[in-house]
């Protein structure tokens, strides 16, 4: 049976939004089924960006609680902290050795970093090392496959590449994984309809929010700024709610007489449908989608002993592991 792992930075208070949801947790929930799995909230890689230790152990329990919420099954996957694994930071500190300066340098986040930041002597270090101790994440339970979304596939390539450098060095001893990226929702568009979705480009659709904010969120979608009128012609590639029907399987669960995407994409064309009718059809099919997961959540924010449970049980598992991969990567690399 092949290992599958994956993990989410729990880098805001915003909580999981659309484009996580079909970039990472949906291809997540869908290995659970198929191999032996391996999730977790990655609260270390969460330091480089939040200094509040009330949000640091704030957004890890939130999207520890949404993680879950949305079908993580704890009898089936091996559902953990990250912090709560202790041999990690120290395989990423051995690590560390295998790597080469530039080779980090040359990793996007860090880039994109470097490009905002006005002073580029004040970047921290935990951001340049971020894909070694994501290598440690990966390497330290011999998975065999990482599935991620399209900005996260050059660390898992990294990942592969320190296996590597380490096995020429060192002798066989740590698995090379394969990346999974998933094509058709490699990148969900945001609602700016220009740029992929992000929380801090302040262009997604949160699940977990209040009915209101998430009506908000639709409702200002933007879409082709040709149309004034609902009666003008439209390009339906430049309104996101279609790309966001067609992940949400609205064809499925819509009713008989409702208009399927592909008509509402003609009415579109034609100038017979309006703009506020098709974000009213897509905020009624997000809330239909996402309700079994967001009363999940309720339900699990009051029960703080399950969840504690869940974690205990989860970090025992992943440390059982992790030590002996330690043990022996210590063993190889001469510290006994
Ligand atoms: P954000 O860009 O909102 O800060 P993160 O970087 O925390 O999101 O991403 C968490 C996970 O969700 C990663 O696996 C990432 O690949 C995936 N993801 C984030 N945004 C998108 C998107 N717009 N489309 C597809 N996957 C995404
Ligand atoms: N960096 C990933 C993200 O931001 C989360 C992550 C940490 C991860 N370690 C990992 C993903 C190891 C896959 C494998 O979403």
């Amino acid at each position: 049976m092949k290992r599958i792992l994956s993990g989410i930075t729990p880098s805001s208070s915003k909580g999981l939004h659309l484009g996580n949801f079909f970039g990472a947790v949906k291809p997540h929930l869908e290995f659970q089924e198929k191999g032996e799995c391996f999730f977790f909230v990655a609260d270390l890689h969460s330091l480089n960006s939040v200094f509040s230790p009330s949000e640091v152990s704030a957004n890890s329990k939130n999207i520890f609680i949404e993680y879950l919420s949305f079908g993580i099954d704890p009898q089936k996957t091996t559902f953990y902290l990250q912090s709560d694994i202790t041999p990690i930071p120290y395989l990423q500190n051995i690590l560390n050795n295998v790597v080469t300066v530039s080779e980090l340098a040359r990793m996007h986040a860090y880039k994109d970093k470097l490009q905002k930041e006005t002073d580029s002597q004040s970047i921290n270090f935990g951001l340049f090392s971020y894909p070694v101790l994501m290598a440690s994440d990966i390497l330290m339970f011999e998975a065999d496959i990482i599935p991620v979304g399209e900005d996260q596939a050059q660390h898992v390539e990294i990942a592969r590449e320190i296996a590597k450098t380490f096995n020429n060095r060192y002798g066989e001893v740590l698995k090379v994984p394969e990346l999974y990226v998933k094509k058709e929702v490699a990148k969900v568009p945001g609602t700016d309809g220009l740029r992929k979705m992000s929380k801090s480009l302040g262009n997604d659709i949160s699940i977990f929010e209040d009915e209101e904010i998430i009506k908000k969120q639709i409702m200002s979608i933007v879409t082709d700024p040709a149309r004034i009128h609902p009666t003008d012609p439209g390009d339906p590639a430049k309104n996101p709610c279609f790309a966001y029907l067609n992940l949400l399987n609205y064809n499925k669960i819509k009713k008989e007489v409702d208009p399927t995407v592909i008509e509402m994409m003609d009415q579109y064309k034609r100038g017979t449908i309006g703009d506020v009718t098709i974000k009213r059809i897509m905020f009624n099919t997000f809330m239909e989608c996402f309700s079994d997961a967001r009363a999940k959540k309720r339900k699990l924010e009051r029960q703080s002993d399950t969840i504690s449970d869940i974690r205990t049980n989860g970090s025992k598992r992943a440390n059982e592991i992790a030590n002996k991969t330690l043990e022996k990567v210590k063993k190889a690399i001469g510290i006994w």
